[in-house]
């Protein structure tokens, strides 16, 4: 898969890249990642890419010309143009996924007061990844990109996401390393003692546990196995 993204600021794509998995993923291959400068595309004589917003108020607002010109340069027939804004869809696992199928997504990053509205015609969907507002979408492009690249064939093992928080509706059980005794907190019996059907039960019904704990949106939302429904019973009884 490729992924474009579109920015005034490529240099804070570069530790991103440069790291880890991300870093592995784009060496091997697996994913083409191209961060294009949206200034390069200005045809106003000071570089500018910005202007004042029609009707006064706070802020400056990206213009037309070289945002569109930046898009147009960047996409082919099998693009999807994201714009990366609070105003858009909630990232979520299921969108990350979905995301992952693309042959080649474009991250489109505002800053400053947001875009001329007119840009909006050139773009395919608006994500944003919460509630909240950042300076730029740069920092929104990466978590979106860290959240689609670790889903692209032979990033991860296949078993790495297929247990993620989220991946069944639920959030992730916890795990252990070595030591097994860590200043008196041991690690449960259960982890230790090579029954492979207990220790699913129990990572199960810890990742019920912390469900229900921190995120009891997800459960009144989900369908349940009868094993699970007597899980939850039982941690409703302890
Ligand atoms: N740009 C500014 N805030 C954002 C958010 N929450 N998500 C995506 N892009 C943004």
């Amino acid at each position: 898969m490729k992924i474009s993204v579109l920015t005034l600021f490529p240099e804070i794509f570069t530790g991103f890249q440069e790291t880890s998995i991300i870093k592995k993923a784009i060496l091997k291959g697996l994913v083409d990642y191209e961060v294009i400068d949206m200034r390069s595309f200005t045809e106003d004589k000071h570089n500018r890419v910005d202007d004042y917003p029609y009707g006064g108020g706070a802020g400056l607002v990206l213009m037309c010309q070289p945002v569109i010109d930046a898009i147009k340069a960047t996409r082919t027939e099998s693009s999807v143009v994201v714009m990366l804004t609070p105003q858009g869809r909630t990232l979520k696992q299921s969108i990350a996924y979905e995301l992952s199928t693309y042959d080649h997504l474009i991250l489109l990053c505002g800053h400053y007061e947001g875009f001329d509205e007119r840009i909006r015609h050139y773009v395919d969907m608006e994500m944003s990844i919460g509630d909240y507002v950042l300076t730029g979408g740069e920092t929104a492009a990466m978590v979106i990109s860290d959240a689609v690249i670790r889903l692209v064939d032979g990033v991860i093992t296949k078993e790495s996401h297929e247990d993620d928080s989220f991946s069944n509706g639920l959030l992730e059980y916890p795990h252990y390393t070595r030591p097994r005794d860590y200043e008196g907190l041991v690690v449960p019996d259960v982890l230790i003692s090579g029954h492979h059907e207990n220790v699913r039960t129990f990572r199960l019904k810890e990742s019920l546990r912390k469900t229900k704990r921190v995120r009891p949106d997800l459960l009144e939302s989900r369908e349940m196995t009868d094993l699970e429904i007597k899980l939850l019973h039982e941690i409703e009884n302890e």
